[in-house]
């Protein structure tokens, strides 16, 4: 489907699979957490610094998880490729592969950080920073360390639809996480 000349379907497909390695971490950080918060129970002003929330164990497995399933989807991706018809984007370089679910976890890292100093406890929620949080890092860390890779795949397009598909896609997943027992809160 074309709007002003955009193929909104491939510019979906791409933003989708571009944005996995980014999208997953939080979910198996939510998983696998537990144990040792990275701010060892240390505050600041009287509140934490990041909050029990935010584990070691988590967090490496968050980026564990989205630097395998980035070199997965390498492993299908080649030129040329495509799916249903929409052109698949260039292979995440390898700086990519740990670039993503790196940011993706500092970002929700520095949404913790941003709830405590303003007096949000833990598993409060904070609208807009909780769904956008860790694109923003997850894109800028990936930015900044394959800009010709990021402003091939992220055209106006496909940027237009990370924005607006992911708070969608951070809600339902939360919420299925939530409904099944794994989450304390739809968020
Ligand atoms: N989690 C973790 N390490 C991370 C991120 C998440 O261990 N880096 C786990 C924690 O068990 C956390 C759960 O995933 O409780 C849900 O993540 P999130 O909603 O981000 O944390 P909250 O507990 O809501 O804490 P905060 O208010 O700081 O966001
Ligand atoms: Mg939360």
């Amino acid at each position: 489907m074309d709007i002003l000349g955009v193929d909104v379907f491939e510019a979906v497909v791409v933003a989708v699979w571009a944005m996995l390695p980014a999208y997953v971490p939080n979910n198996v950080a939510v998983l696998a957490g537990g144990g040792a918060p990275i701010d060892g129970g240390r505050t600041w002003n009287g509140e934490r610094i990041l909050g029990d929330g935010k584990t070691w164990r988590g967090t490496v497995a968050g980026v564990a998880a989205g630097a395998v399933l980035a070199l997965g989807l390498n492993a299908i991706n080649g030129p040329n490729a495509s799916i249903f018809g929409a052109r698949l984007p260039d292979p995440f370089p390898a700086v990519v592969i740990v670039a993503m679910p790196l940011g993706a976890m500092l970002g929700d890292m520095g949404a913790s950080f941003l709830k405590r100093r303003t007096g949000r406890q833990r598993g409060a929620a904070f609208p807009g920073v909780d769904q956008l949080d860790f694109v923003v890092m997850a894109l800028l860390l990936t930015s900044l360390s394959a800009p010709g890779w990021t402003l091939r795949t992220f055209t106006l397009p496909v940027l237009t639809v990370v924005v607006v598909v992911t708070p969608f896609l951070h809600l339902v997943t939360n919420m299925a996480a939530y409904m099944v027992g794994l989450k304390n809160e739809p968020w």
